[in-house]
């Protein structure tokens, strides 16, 4: 089988963080190497999305050219893609001249077509700054689901697009202003001329994941309605028409077209000019997208329909594995407020492959995950350490030490040929997971098969048996190689460089295919050493100390959280907040955040769950009077009906409660 697989365009304006890495770029190499296993013909392609207003944004904020910032970005993403072992086969750019060519050709095919009309329309425009204000130059409340913060092309919040000019008290990105709407002419997508093909090509698309299924199913029933392709900026692919000055494509028209562009280029740089023809015009390869969840609507919509008005039969998308986000410590990764890590910075302290551990293990498969340092320094102390670490060390050591590192295949006892059978089942499961994109359960399930070797070594003791009868502590050390030699495989896609090493000190070559078990082999050791290294408390917590005090730092920059949208006095009205006396406070048991009070809210005594266990003692708590929103539907937190919150300030790494500045009495309310 043929694949073409891509990870998402990055923006080439910013830094790689944890998560861009855990959504589309680490499962797709994952699923690229295990593909390679079974030697299917593959080509893996990316680049940096370089055009559009993220880019031009940010070059306006750094007074410099849209250009440099993305040249600077395209290779600082691209050495850390590097890095961390993302292997694609073409990483290009989208302001490249081949990617302009091919972008116009693609417009100019649906516009030949009558699929591309102009329209006189209403545009954002700032009378401060004089000009239009496309896509991110414009911010506002959310017209569909009324979030605050939606941009001019999307909401982040629902992931919907709409009309720009239907965006509630918008303002200007540049001077805050509110713009004034006025007349421009954009050429705009019939999106209905391909309603009925769209709509019979998902019809076969049931093995799609089921977020961006019932994405587009529903984007289908709300009817499909001309969408802008075209924008009043100066930074961008120009709009190969006569009379269209001044305009260049948007930048999600042209973006997934970097997707053939970058294949064109791999080809080229081969030496053969021709081959990206097998992967983009032949049927029968499978073109798999992986992206973020904020991408649907522009993979699983607008790029087929793009594609099925070409005069050339493209492929279309086999699979759009979209995943969900990655949290980090509990909160939304934010590159505004500084909350991030940065990939580059993390592999300057850690190793690449723990990072794709960690990543894997939490992959962000069905629902959004969390990047915690504590569960990172545990997944990589207790699983690859503790587990497979030991596994191979005690084996090679023991192996080493008594047989010369020499073992060869036996005949198995019962319970030998019984521990292989299980392991050889989680192998082929594991196998098929890869196929669902499920690395998730893999690491889980590769883990399991090092979890049984040190059962097995265990439970035979050869440190005792070695003393009676030698023939049996070669097949608890066969047994053991062999389930390392599983492993290697298994979560090669995931740990390449580990695994290869893993290999090698079992005396094999590097992986290059999904090996069958052979039942004959004979190991030889070649030189062994620990396989991983432990991560110590002092360097996991010196970690979360940096990320605080980076966002902090950015936040006493003057980058303050943005003011959330106007409400009314009547929205303020419905929140009772009272002052509450402290009676009781007790630690809540295993958890060092958390404190279990008991308050006086005048009329009645409340229970409640507070998360400030890090900054007060139970003892420093008893006797305060504090704010607290008493009209807060209740929620039960380990075992304790929680009924209402107690208000508290988060500055400069510390939390402090909200008191009254004079004495009052329980029950009193704020106003
Ligand atoms: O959301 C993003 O980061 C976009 N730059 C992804 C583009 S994917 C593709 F269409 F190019
Ligand atoms: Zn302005």
């Amino acid at each position: 089988m043929r694949y073409l697989v891509t990870s998402a365009l990055p923006y080439a304006n910013g830094k790689l963080h944890v998560g861009h890495v855990a959504g589309a770029y680490l499962p797709a190499d994952i699923f690229v190497r295990w593909l390679r296993l079974h030697h299917e013909d593959v080509v893996y392609i990316c680049g940096t999305d370089e055009h559009g207003t993220p880019i031009s944004i940010s070059a306006d904020k750094e007074g410099v050219s849209p250009a440099e910032v993305v040249n600077r970005y395209h290779e600082s993403i691209r050495d850390a893609f590097s890095t961390l072992g993302i292997g694609f086969d073409n990483f290009s750019g989208t302001a490249r001249p081949k990617h302009s060519e091919i972008s116009q050709e693609f417009f100019s095919a649906l516009y030949n077509k009558g699929h591309v009309i102009p329209r006189v329309t209403q545009q954002f425009y700032c009378e401060h700054d004089l000009r239009f204000l496309p896509d991110r130059y414009v911010e506002g409340t959310c017209p569909r689901c009324k979030a605050p913060g939606a941009r001019g092309d999307q909401c982040d919040a629902c992931g919907q697009i709409y009309e720009t000019t239907t965006l509630v008290e918008p303002r200007c990105k540049i001077c805050g202003n509110q713009p004034i709407v006025r007349q421009t002419t954009h050429w705009y997508l019939q999106l209905d001329d391909f309603r009925e093909k769209l709509t019979a090509w998902i019809s076969h698309k049931g093995y799609w994941k089921e977020n961006v299924r019932n994405f587009m199913l529903n984007l289908l029933e709300q009817g499909l309605i001309e969408r802008p392709i075209t924008r009043d900026l100066s930074w961008g692919v120009p709009v190969p028409l006569a009379d269209a000055e001044g305009k260049v494509l948007y930048v999600w028209f042209e973006a997934p077209i970097g997707y053939i562009s970058s294949t064109v280029e791999w080809a080229e740089r081969i030496g053969q000019p021709e081959r990206w023809k097998d992967y983009w015009l032949d049927p029968e390869t499978r073109l798999i997208h992986f992206i973020g969840k904020d991408n649907i609507i522009f993979h699983a919509l607008i790029w087929p329909a793009v594609l099925m008005g070409q005069d050339k039969t493209y492929c279309l998308p086999h699979d759009i594995p979209a995943n969900e986000f990655m949290n980090l410590e509990g909160e939304k990764i934010s590159t505004s407020k500084n909350w991030a890590i940065w990939v580059d910075e993390f592999m300057e302290k850690f190793p690449p492959e723990y990072l794709r551990y960690y990543l894997a293990c939490n992959a962000p498969e069905r629902g959004d995950s969390d990047f915690s340092f504590k569960d990172f320094q545990q997944k990589v102390n207790g699983e690859l350490n503790n587990v497979l670490g030991n596994l191979a060390n005690r084996v090679f050591t023991f192996a080493g030490k008594n047989f010369g590192g020499e073992i060869g295949h036996r005949d198995l006892s019962a319970a030998g040929q019984a521990v292989l059978d299980d392991a050889l089942a989680l192998y082929a499961q594991i196998d098929d997971g890869y196929r669902d994109y499920q690395v998730k359960k893999n690491t889980k399930l590769a883990l399991d098969i090092a979890r049984m070797g040190n059962r097995w070594f265990d439970e035979r003791q050869p440190w005792a048996q070695i003393k009676t009868d030698q023939e049996a502590v070669k097949e608890t050390l066969w047994v053991c190689l062999a389930l390392l030699r599983l492993v290697s495989i298994a979560l090669y896609p995931i740990l390449p460089s580990s695994m290869n090493r893993l290999r090698s000190m079992l005396g094999l070559g590097e992986a290059v295919d999904w090996e069958q078990f052979d039942p004959q082999v004979d190991f030889r050791l070649g030189e062994t050493g620990p396989l991983f290294s432990k991560l110590d408390d002092a360097q996991i917590d010196a970690e979360i100390e940096l990320l605080r005090q980076n966002s902090l730092q950015h936040a006493s920059n003057g980058n303050f959280e943005p003011i959330k949208e106007q409400i009314a006095y009547e929205d303020f009205a419905r929140l009772d907040i009272r002052i509450a006396r402290v009676l009781e406070a007790a630690p809540v048991p295993k958890t060092n955040k958390l404190l279990h009070l008991k308050v006086d809210i005048g009329s009645e005594t409340r229970e409640l769950i507070a998360g400030i266990a890090e900054h007060y003692k139970a003892e420093d708590v008893i006797g305060k009077d504090v704010a607290m929103l008493v009209n807060l539907e209740p929620k039960t937190i380990r075992g304790v009906r929680s009924h209402g919150m107690i208000l508290a300030v988060h500055s400069e790494g510390k939390l402090s409660l909200v008191v009254p500045a004079g004495d009052c009495l329980p029950g009193s309310v704020v106003k």
